[in-house]
């Protein structure tokens, strides 16, 4: 049901432009917020391109890359891997797709990954330097090392929804009220109701496992599509690579205990949307994300707030460079002084501990 409300060819959220962004945006996102996060993601990169002895090329894959605003920000800083960055913006949603041409010059994958000659197998000689992006609806099959990133991808991942009852946990599933009709979501006639079902022995255990004492009542999310999404970044990733995820996240325990209506949020149009099953494709649906479903696949390597890992990459540094220029050019209130300023005002936001500042940064090192 998630999957077509936020994905569907016709109706889904995401196809229908429903997207993050400052003036056109249902909310905002850290790269949306200016460039300063994308200039600290450049400097992580480098960082981690260094670590990694430097690989020329080196594939970064951003997946649900959205507009593409990450990627447009992390080129602007300049980064010094910019030469060997292969950057490959991953985008289930078509229409966000296209937004990444109007803004990034895209090139032909066959390009972006080590072109070798068919006959010889020896590296093409010539090949374009980087950095090089491409656009393309799913993870790339690279032979790693690759960092993988995603921003607010998990989240908006499809998942399904746990619920104690009798002492038991039941699947909470979606169905249309036989009395209502037919035809579902927008403009559609029928009306959508929950019914719960018996969870399986082994799920079962698992959230025994990882929210014992859940009360009557309590509803936790079952995210078995984040998971199946890190095992496959996790393999593009490969040996000596990594793997980056910033989102809100918790563990089912602290889902367990909360309303269900502070961990699985609506959006649209920058506010709160309805309820979950209405008006189904016309707002986005997002969940906090369970870093202990996650850690079944493999304990994340570290695990940060957004605002200690943005200043572990050089935010401070940025800013008092930002605070300089602003001091020096204030004056004179041109372009340089003004974006210098609202480099100060972005850092606020980012590093904000009641928003975005809380988020989690995830990695999982190869
Ligand atoms: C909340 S938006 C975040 C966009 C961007 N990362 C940002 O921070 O502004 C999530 C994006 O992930 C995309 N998406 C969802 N599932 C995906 C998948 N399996 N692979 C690639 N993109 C996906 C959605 O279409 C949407 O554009």
């Amino acid at each position: 049901m998630l999957e077509r409300a936020l994905y569907d060819a016709e109706g889904g959220f995401y196809e229908a432009g429903g997207r993050a962004g400052g003036r056109h945006g249902d909310f905002l996102t850290s790269p949306e917020v200016g460039g300063l996060f994308g200039a600290v993601v450049a400097r992580a990169l480098d960082t981690w391109w260094r670590d990694m002895g430097a690989p020329d090329p080196f594939v970064v894959a951003e997946a649900g890359a959205g507009a593409g605003t990450l990627c447009r920000t992390v080129l602007a800083a300049t980064p010094e891997c910019a030469a060997a960055l292969r950057y490959v913006l991953v985008e289930r949603s078509g229409a966000q797709r296209r937004l990444h041409a109007e803004h990034l010059r895209l090139e032909d994958p066959a390009l972006a990954f080590a072109p070798v000659d068919p006959d010889t197998e020896a590296p093409v000689a010539g090949s374009p330097s980087g950095p090089i992006c491409v656009s393309l609806p799913e993870l790339p099959r690279v032979a790693g090392p690759a960092v993988v990133l995603a921003n607010e991808l998990l989240d908006n991942l499809p998942f399904g929804l746990a619920e104690r009852r009798d002492g038991a946990w039941c699947e909470v599933r979606v169905d249309l009220d036989a009395a209502a009709g037919a035809g579902v979501g927008r403009g559609g006639a029928g009306r959508l109701v929950e019914r719960t079902v018996p969870l399986d022995p082994e799920r079962a255990a698992v959230l025994d496992r990882l929210a014992p004492g859940a009360p009557a009542g309590a509803r936790v999310p079952l995210q078995a599509a984040a998971r199946a999404w890190l095992r496959d970044a996790l393999a593009v990733a490969g040996h000596g690579g990594r793997v980056a995820v910033v989102d809100y996240a918790t563990t089912t325990a602290d889902m367990a205990a909360r309303s269900p209506s502070e961990w699985l949020r609506t959006y649209r149009g920058h506010a709160r949307g309805g309820a979950l099953l209405d008006d189904l494709g016309a707002q986005d649906v997002t969940c906090e994300v369970a870093v202990d479903q996650l850690a079944l696949v493999r304990p994340p390597s570290s695990d940060t707030s957004q605002d200690e890992w943005l200043r572990i990459h050089g935010l401070d540094d940025l800013v008092d460079e930002a605070r300089r220029t602003w001091a020096e050019r204030a004056h004179r209130g041109d372009l340089a002084a003004l974006a210098a300023r609202s480099r100060v005002t972005e850092a606020e936001a980012l590093t904000d501990r009641s928003g975005l500042g809380a988020f989690r940064v995830l990695e999982w090192r190869g």
